[in-house]
């Protein structure tokens, strides 16, 4: 990028520091909402000749113009200056080089600021299908295993001490909830971040027979926002993105670190492929998750990011500040982390081996069938206090007498409850797994069904991001064909 001072029009006698320039400039990263600025203007100038704000013959050399701009930065010919400032003055800079005096004509009735509040809600709903569309993948991903394993045992765990034997398929489809939840999260930030700012002008809206509800509507938008001085300075979707992200990270992060535990010696639960696991560079044994790692590590980033929007945007008077630049960079970021990393999941996830037996085994040690004794008890009517005391103690017995439930005669059991010799007890984990045959329970029929209905879903998801997309597609192939304006 070159450099150069800029003269700020007729109020200024000296061009800015060339110091300032660079504090100033948001240039090296607002150069991302190009395309969308160009989609934006092309648009409002569309509005302002069927309005009769400008000449149909200055919005026509605009438009062609603004295609010519596009083309260039597509290709990478565009050059960008730091006295530019901007994106937004970037782009009219060059439409002025490209077509004259006629350039000057764009800017009438906007701003920078009802226009960079555009590019950056027009940029954020490609970007909340972009992570829609990852976490479509991943949940998929996930939904495969677990039906790949729907006949796999493991240790449930609390504390992470072995609490009750579960299914390996309904543990996995606990993500998919988490993670169902973030896309009806992202969903609906979607219908909040797709209004149009634009009209609103530097604050008060403009004096010109504008049509607001036009410009959203070439711009596949769902409508404008009420109040111009909000419009203009309103962040929270921005915020909200980062909020929803941050909580997918959460929810990616806990997934992660499970699968860093079950991939240690220690728990011997799964292997990675090794193309998704790394080597050390001394010690030639390791094979290390680092994948999974840096999916836990990278949550830190994105918190990190919604903390710092918070903090620009706490305390601002009404309504833009320059301060409100700074919106930009962690939001990029942000994207960025998420997305490659909702894109390396579903192969790690597809390639993950599992060693049933080691979960299984697993899940029967650790007297992970206590609960289930003890229910037992309390369907031969004893109160179920009475019982968790009674198969405590029984429990103390064992690890004292290095005995396993099934190994305990009439005699020994009676000690501790007088029905206990009576009772049914659960003998393997699959008697647990199958007891608990209810809506949210582990039992693998009800598993079953909730694997169905969450895959159902994600199609209905994934069908719904399609649209999105096919309908901004269009609306942008139109804005850039020759008949425009
Ligand atoms: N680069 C600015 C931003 O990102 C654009 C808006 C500038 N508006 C202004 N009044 N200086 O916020």
């Amino acid at each position: 990028m070159s450099g150069g001072s800029k003269l700020w029009g007729g109020r200024f006698q000296k061009p800015t520091h060339e110091l300032v320039d660079q504090l100033n400039a948001s240039l090296p990263f607002d150069r991302r909402l190009a395309r969308h600025d160009i989609l934006g203007s092309l648009a409002h100038v569309t509005m302002l000749a069927r309005q009769g704000i400008v000449p149909l013959e200055d919005a026509r050399a605009i438009a062609q113009g603004l295609r010519v701009i596009l083309q260039e930065i597509q290709e990478e010919r565009f050059v960008f200056r730091l006295a530019d400032e901007d994106i937004h003055l970037s782009v009219e800079r060059r439409l002025r080089e490209l077509i004259g005096p006629a350039a000057g004509r764009l800017h009438t009735a906007r701003s920078r600021n009802d226009q960079v509040a555009l590019d950056f809600r027009l940029w954020m709903r490609e970007a909340i299908l972009e992570v829609g569309e990852g976490i479509v993948e991943t949940s998929q991903a996930l939904l495969d295993l677990a039906n790949e394993h729907r006949d796999v045992v493991l240790p449930g765990y609390t504390h992470l001490q072995r609490a009750q034997p579960l299914l390996l398929a309904h543990h996995l489809h606990a993500y998919v909830a988490m993670l169902a939840r973030d896309l009806a999260r992202l969903q609906e930030l979607y219908r909040r971040v797709n209004r149009s700012p634009l009209g609103s002008g530097a604050l008060a809206g403009v004096p010109y027979p504008i049509d607001r509800a036009f410009v959203a509507e070439l711009l596949a938008m769902d409508g404008i926002l009420e109040n111009s001085i909000d419009a203009v300075s309103a962040r929270d979707f921005a915020l909200e993105f980062l909020a929803d992200l941050a909580i997918v990270m959460a929810h990616l992060s806990r997934l992660a670190e499970e699968l860093v535990l079950w991939s240690s010696s220690e728990f011997g639960f799964i292997e990675f492929d090794d193309a998704f696991a790394t080597g050390s560079s001394i010690m030639p044994q390791k094979k290390n998750p680092d994948v999974a790692e840096l999916l836990r590590g990278k949550s830190g980033r994105v918190f990190g990011h919604l903390m710092g929007l918070l903090t620009v945007v706490k305390g601002l008077p009404l309504a833009y500040n320059k301060d409100l630049q700074e919106d930009k960079e962690g939001v990029f970021d942000a994207l960025d982390t998420v997305a490659l990393l909702l894109r390396v999941l579903p192969p790690m996830l597809r390639t993950l081996r599992i060693d049933r037996g080691r979960m299984h085994t697993a899940a029967e040690q650790g007297f992970t069938l206590a609960t289930d004794v003890a229910d037992a008890l309390v369907r031969a009517g004893v109160p179920f206090r009475d019982a968790h005391e009674a198969v405590g103690r029984l429990v103390a017995y064992c690890i004292a007498e290095g005995k396993t439930f099934g190994e305990l005669a009439a005699d020994e059991l009676v000690r501790f409850h007088p029905r206990l010799a009576e009772i049914v007890f659960p003998r393997t984990v699959w008697d647990a797994v199958r007891a608990r045959e209810h809506p949210g329970g582990t039992g693998p029929e009800h598993v079953a069904r909730a694997l169905e209905a969450s895959r159902s879903e994600l199609e209905r998801t994934a069908r719904w991001l399609q649209q999105e997309r096919q309908r901004i597609d269009e609306a942008f192939a139109r804005l850039l064909s020759e008949e425009f304006p």
